[in-house]
């Protein structure tokens, strides 16, 4: 397998719900107009909690002026280099698992014994992996033995040599990694689709109404009785492509034809990690749930956001993932 290593360097910001008016101007050129920027990674996630915007510096510069809304901003600057997990062959053959549950055992695992914290972002393509920039030089030491290692420079890959650098570290091999934190499940399902570029200047306007202009209005399709309900809608435009993730009520603004669906119109639920904020230093959480998953052969999109973790899997699956994710857990609190 290729492991590529971009030359992004990103910064994950969380923008307060109450504070995005702020900040829709520059949302917006970035997500819609990316002609007229120079960014080449944009995504947008919104959770109850708040908006998860990870930018990388060109976008970052120029079309987000944090200074305006510094109070409702936290920006961390952890995060700055990513690997693209490129698996060999087809991509996207339906036998093969997907998401991180294809790389659980090779990438995710091995970063987590080596303790080397990571924040995950599936998207409809392919699966990013971010590190801590200082982390990089142990990141690739500790998946050279797995895999090629290409470090992606002005759109060409090269070969990336591993600096042999270690920290010494090596978590003792567990039977199976405890699930720390709480989980829980919400009610609704999630589609994970793409678009045509083209076809999003069409669709433009039902985006920004479902980004911007539609927290705190009651959604007809969450009936207020039903606490499971959560509001989740991610929106990545990553070098050309389009990656959404939205339940099916937000499914339905849709025009036919426009989003790209699998025959089988597979719907998907959640899993959401933590019950106090992750933060950024901890290590393991992906693993344990990845891993987990990975044993049972489910597939699963992984999406880390500012405070918390979500992983997807198939509808019909979450009953028994929930499951073996609980007779796991362990840990703590
Ligand atoms: N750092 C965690 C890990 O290595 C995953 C990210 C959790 N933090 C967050 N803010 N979502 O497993």
């Amino acid at each position: 397998m290729e492991l590529h290593i971009l030359e992004h360097s990103l910064k994950v910001a969380s923008i307060a719900k109450e504070g995005i008016q702020f900040f829709t101007h520059g949302l917006i050129k970035l997500a819609f107009l990316p002609s007229k920027t120079r960014c080449k990674f944009f995504t947008l996630t919104e959770t109850p909690e708040d908006y998860t915007i990870i930018v990388d510096e060109e976008g970052f510069k120029g079309k987000l002026c944090f200074e305006k809304g510094a109070a409702c901003v936290r920006v961390s600057v952890w995060l700055r280099q990513q690997l693209n997990v490129v698996s060999g062959g087809g991509s996207s053959s339906s036998s093969q698992p997907i998401g991180v549950t294809k790389i659980a055992k090779s990438v995710i695992a091995p970063l987590a014994d080596h303790n080397i914290s990571v924040f995950m972002l599936s998207t409809y393509q392919t699966d990013f992996i971010l590190v801590r920039e200082r982390d990089l030089p142990l990141v690739m030491h500790t998946l050279s033995s797995e895999f090629t290692l290409l470090r992606v420079v002005n759109g060409e890959a090269v070969a990336a040599n591993s600096l042999g650098v270690t920290n010494g570290f090596v978590k003792p091999k567990l039977v199976q990694r405890p699930v720390i934190h709480p989980l829980s499940s919400p009610s609704n399902m999630f589609c994970v689709t793409s678009l045509d570029p083209v076809t999003l200047p069409s669709v433009a306007t039902i985006l920004m109404d479902i980004m911007f202009y539609s927290s705190g209005v009651k959604e007809s399709a969450a009936p207020s009785d039903d606490l499971e309900y959560i509001r989740f809608f991610s929106f990545s435009l990553i070098e050309g492509y389009v990656s959404l993730v939205m339940d099916e009520e937000t499914q339905k603004r849709f025009p036919l034809n426009v989003l790209f669906t699998s025959a089988s119109g597979e719907l998907w639920k959640m899993v959401r990690i933590g019950g106090q904020p992750l933060g950024f230093d901890e290590c393991g959480i992906v693993a344990q749930i990845s891993e987990s998953l990975a044993a049972a052969d489910i597939p699963a999109y992984y999406i880390s956001t500012f405070k918390f973790d979500h992983a997807l899997v198939p509808e019909e699956n979450i009953q028994s993932v929930i499951g073996a994710l609980r007779t796991n857990e362990g840990g703590g609190q």
